[in-house]
């Protein structure tokens, strides 16, 4: 049984048809937007991150009946054109993605931590991206990376 799915992803309007218990991970991966990486799962390891509404959430625990109505960014819709968002920026410059699988979902934590708190402390930082799982860097560039994006804000 699938209903009706309105929803608006990085800004672009939609009109689907989806069973509301579709992980909402699997929709947006559906529409081709593969830069929302599914790592567990099972809500551990961030991967999947987007922001629903502005609020960061793991999309393969949210059912595709949340989105109803709901205006959705991926890492896609981050950059503007040919350049990137100051934190995808800052990421690259200091080495904070190795194989990638997590950074999707940790440039989107950092984003959703910088737009609440513009000035974070490394503590905060450390906080708001204890939901997502890197098993590469060691973390430090990250937190360097969002400490940088921090600064040029
Ligand atoms: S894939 Fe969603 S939290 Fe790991
Ligand atoms: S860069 Fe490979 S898991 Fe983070």
């Amino acid at each position: 049984m699938t209903s009706r799915l309105r929803c608006t992803i990085n800004g672009t309007p939609y009109d689907l048809q989806a069973h509301p218990m579709t992980r909402l991970l699997d929709v947006i991966r559906g529409l081709g937007l593969t830069g929302t990486k599914e790592g567990c799962g099972e809500g551990e390891c961030g991967a999947c991150g987007v922001l629903l509404d502005g609020m960061l959430v793991n999309s393969c625990l949210t059912p595709a009946a949340h989105a109803a109505g709901a205006s959705i960014t991926t890492i896609e819709g981050l950059a503007s054109g040919d350049t990137l968002h100051e934190v995808q920026e800052a990421f690259l410059e200091h080495g904070g993605a190795q194989c990638g699988i997590c950074t999707p979902g940790m440039v989107l934590a950092a984003h959703e931590l910088l737009s609440r708190n513009p000035e974070p402390t490394e503590d905060e930082i450390h906080a708001a991206l204890a939901g997502n799982l890197c098993r590469c860097t060691g973390y430090l560039r990250i937190f360097e990376a969002v400490l940088e994006a921090s600064r040029r804000q």
